[in-house]
């Protein structure tokens, strides 16, 4: 739902991948999701055979998975965050839509501010909240990872370490836990005489948080990899792998915070949301947390008071 930069992506990494029997691209612009759909099906005697066709809302009936990747994303200079009110009111416009045709199926919700459209999505739906998943911070941990992987010359896969939280301007690093080999990584640094630096790691995390603006400055969006993000998430669903995926979902008492959406590292299955693990966070961690589900708590509050949700 939504052929922009970002589900056209995904609809060709799902097509490449040769997980999806069928493919249905739904647009408020109808044109652009015919001519995706035009230009992937000649894709598919290169990759594998898949029925790919743009359709409506009745066509999401029985889907596994419907992405969400409909709505407006951000402008240089834009945060996330200040996308809400375009993105909500499209959410009022498809997410019933989707969950009456397909009341069996699970959300993925890929549009901007993901966290919050998650948990509108989850109300909007009235589908159980294991069955509706944010990408959130799938995408910055696989940028923390990639940056870490460039720093300390090991591949990025090596390298296991979380982003948390929302997944914009207050997200959350996990020092505490990042590892290589089970190593953390002022260990690992002190067993191979590489000097540990905060200040390096700090700067790390800054070009991972603000990874987007950059992008969006020189390209206009960013679109490669979120779609493989999803795809990824799409993976652990279809295939019932129980990754452990940093998606966004409804958070029950961790850490003393409730009915908001965010990251945390989430085993995913066939059934959506497994298990959201309770990490184990040092005291400023913590504090950050909280800080970012404040700020995500706050935004959905002004939405009820809009009665967009309730
Ligand atoms: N979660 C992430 O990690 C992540 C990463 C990148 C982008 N995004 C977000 O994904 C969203 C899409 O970005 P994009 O670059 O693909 O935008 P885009 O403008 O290229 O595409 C959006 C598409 O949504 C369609 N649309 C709008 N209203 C609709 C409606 N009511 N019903 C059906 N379709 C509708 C538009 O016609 C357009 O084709 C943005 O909110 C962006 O911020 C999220």
């Amino acid at each position: 739902m939504g052929v922009g930069n970002v589900g056209a992506t995904f609809a060709y990494a799902l097509l490449l991948s040769g997980l999806a029997a069928e493919i249905v691209l739904i647009d408020a612009n109808r044109a652009k999701a015919e001519g995706e759909a035009m230009d992937l099906n000649h894709t598919v005697p290169f990759t594998h055979p898949t029925r790919i066709w743009a359709g409506d809302y009745a066509d999401c009936a029985g889907a596994v998975v419907t992405v969400l990747a409909a709505g407006a994303g951000q402008q240089p200079g834009e945060t996330r965050l200040d996308l809400i009110k375009k993105n909500a009111a499209i959410w009022r416009e498809i997410v019933p839509e989707v969950a009456t045709h397909n009341p069996g199926g699970i959300l993925l919700v890929a549009t901007n501010p993901v966290d919050v459209l998650t948990y509108a999505a989850w109300k909007l739906s009235g589908l159980p909240a294991e069955r509706v998943i944010g990408s959130g911070t799938v995408l910055d941990t696989s940028r923390f990872r990639y940056q870490l992987s460039q720093h300390f010359g090991v591949d990025a896969r090596s390298v296991h370490a979380f982003i948390i939280g929302e997944h914009g301007d207050s997200e959350v690093p996990v020092w505490s836990s990042a590892n290589i080999a089970g190593m953390r990584l002022p260990q690992f640094c002190a067993a191979h005489n590489i000097p540990y630096d905060q200040q390096v790691m700090d700067q790390i995390f800054h070009q991972t948080r603000d990874a987007a603006y950059r992008i969006i400055e020189r390209k206009g969006a960013t679109y490669y990899a979120v779609a493989a993000g999803l795809m990824r998430i799409t993976q652990a669903i279809l295939r019932d792998q129980s990754t452990v995926l940093s998606v966004s979902s409804l958070i029950r008492d961790y850490q003393g915070l409730s009915d908001v959406c965010f990251s945390l590292p989430t085993v995913v299955d066939r059934g959506g949301i497994e298990k959201v693990l309770r990490l184990e966070l040092d005291p400023a961690e913590i504090e950050r947390l909280r800080h970012s589900a404040e700020i995500l708590r706050r935004i959905i509050k002004s939405l009820e008071l809009d009665g967009i949700i309730n």
